[in-house]
């Protein structure tokens, strides 16, 4: 893969999906963005023109390279536009049969030399791999939320990826500029063996009233040197997400640290879902899954 602009097509348009093809488009690829739901494509595209804007309202990107990022986007619910992907990002919901099919599907519409990557934050590359006719060409890509902030992307090859596929992901995230840490195809990768413990004993310290949410998140960023506290970074992973990754993750490693606290279950039946529902920890007034 050389170094040019590609295109990509991103799928999902949700918290992870609309921040992936924030970085895409910023990096100049040309940028699909797909769901099978009108409202959340919307939604998706909204959160991408959002972020652009703000950081041009914010100084933090100058108004020609926003306005440049923002024509690398367009958004389909239609599976067949995406023929000329050089390389599928997949960003769907966490649900391996329908990860497998899509990928299925895709086999028949792009090109056999198309890149498919996959977002899955607990299922086995692998077994998502074996959903396409050509699983060598199937890789794990993580992106760390919010992934146009976060530069670290782990990679996980599944049992059948191919070499040219590894080396071909890896030349790829470098013109994201994201830095990528090669680890196996394992529950949890790296970051979510570490991150979905600390998040879990940060809602039981508010939950046992050690402190406020936000004298934890001010304790976290001053002392921890994080760029967000968790209660902000939750709000925008979701509660729905986190509980069925802390679950996922406890099912499959069967270490009390995964379990989530009580609080995650309330709030999660609350509907408290964080961004994408207007309220979590914190409360929101816009429509965006991130951003300040
Ligand atoms: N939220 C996080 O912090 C985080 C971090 C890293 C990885 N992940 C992983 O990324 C993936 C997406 O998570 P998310 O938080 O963005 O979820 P989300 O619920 O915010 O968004 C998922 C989107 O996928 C769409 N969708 C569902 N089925 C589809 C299909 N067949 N084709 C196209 N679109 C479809 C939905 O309409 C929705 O808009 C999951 O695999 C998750 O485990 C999440």
């Amino acid at each position: 893969m050389n170094t040019t602009s590609h295109t990509v097509a991103v799928l999902g348009a949700g918290t992870m999906g609309s921040g992936i093809a924030c970085v895409m488009a910023r990096a100049g690829h040309r940028t699909l963005l797909f769901d099978v739901d009108e409202t959340n494509l919307g939604r998706g595209l909204d959160t991408v023109r959002g972020f652009f804007d703000n950081g041009v309202r914010k100084g933090k990107i100058d108004a020609a390279q926003a306005d440049s990022a923002v024509a690398n986007l367009s958004g389909t619910t239609d599976l067949g536009d995406l023929a000329p992907a050089d390389v599928v990002v997949e960003a769907i919901f966490e649900d391996l049969d329908l990860k497998k099919e899509t990928f299925g599907r895709l086999d028949g519409i792009v090109s056999e030399r198309t890149l498919f990557h996959t977002n899955t934050s607990t299922l086995s590359v692998t077994g998502i791999a074996s959903g396409s006719r050509l699983p060598g060409r199937v890789v794990g890509t993580h992106y760390c939320n919010p992934a146009p902030l976060m530069k670290l992307v782990e990679v996980a090859d599944g049992r059948h990826t191919e070499g040219w596929a590894h080396d071909a992901t890896l030349e790829f995230l470098d013109t994201l500029g994201k830095t990528s840490v090669v680890t196996k195809d394992r529950p949890g990768f790296i970051v979510n063996r570490f991150l979905i413990p600390w998040e879990n004993s940060c809602i039981d310290a508010l939950e046992s009233g050690v402190g406020t949410k936000e004298s934890i998140d001010a304790a976290v960023r001053g002392a921890l040197g994080h760029p967000m506290g968790p209660f902000r970074l939750l709000d925008i992973v979701g509660m729905d997400i986190h509980k069925q990754v802390a679950m996922r993750l406890y099912e499959q490693l069967r270490e009390p640290r995964f379990f989530p606290p009580p609080m995650v279950e309330r709030m999660v039946a609350a509907g408290d879902l964080g961004r994408k529902t207007g309220r979590g920890f914190y409360e929101y007034d816009d429509n965006r899954l991130f951003g300040s």
